[in-house]
């Protein structure tokens, strides 16, 4: 099958994992500003940073390319934990509201963390982390949400939670979906 990794990075995470999956798949791969087409390719593995709740260039991406008759895999990449019901939750209820219900129904989704190194964020981007710290700080202890404790500890500080390893069991599932056996995410 003809596959393409499509990348959505502002500062390394997603563009690392992209390649990573690069070379265990040996996939073509693209970033989504620099498409040129996707009709020969019968499936896209989507591999998307999050920001603000959004995965980057995912809206962009489908609304100037037909995704409809393709398989489609979406891994984001965030800072917050995925593993944590409450983040999860969150991750999907934002999909939900950046994508078409046809295509939604048919994305199986993955998580993976990313890095976040304070020195390297745009001005624009150290501004909207500063306003989400000072929300966060703002709200009692017993009322903050995971995301914003989170927040609240690695604010300011350089953090990397990059792990080939869960990228590796991701791609173990894609493989056998890709292979025809189906397997729950
Ligand atoms: C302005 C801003 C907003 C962010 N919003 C989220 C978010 O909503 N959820 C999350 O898990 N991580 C969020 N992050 C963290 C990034 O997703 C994380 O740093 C990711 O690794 C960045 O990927 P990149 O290096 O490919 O750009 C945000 C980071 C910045 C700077």
């Amino acid at each position: 099958m003809k596959v393409l990794i499509i990348y959505a990075s502002n500062y390394g995470s997603s563009h690392i994992y992209a390649h990573r999956l690069k070379a265990l798949s040996h996939f073509d791969l693209v970033s989504y500003d620099e498409i040129k087409t996707i009709d020969p390719y019968e499936a896209i593995i989507y591999i998307g940073s999050l920001y603000a709740g959004g995965v980057k260039g995912l809206a962009k991406t489908l609304k100037c390319h037909d995704l409809k008759d393709k398989k489609l895999y979406l891994l984001t990449v965030g800072i917050s934990d995925p593993k944590l019901s409450e983040n999860h939750d969150n991750i999907i209820q934002n999909i939900k509201t950046q994508v078409a219900q046809e295509i939604f129904a048919k994305m199986r989704i993955y998580h993976l963390r990313g890095a976040l190194n304070y020195s390297k964020l745009s001005f624009k981007h150290r501004i909207m982390m500063y306003l989400v710290y000072r929300k966060a700080l703002r709200t009692a202890k017993e009322e903050r949400s995971k995301e914003d404790e989170a927040i609240v500890e690695t604010y300011g500080k350089t953090v990397s939670f990059v792990d080939f390893d869960e990228l590796n069991k991701i791609w173990e599932k894609i493989d056998e979906d890709l292979n025809g056996c189906n397997v729950a995410s």
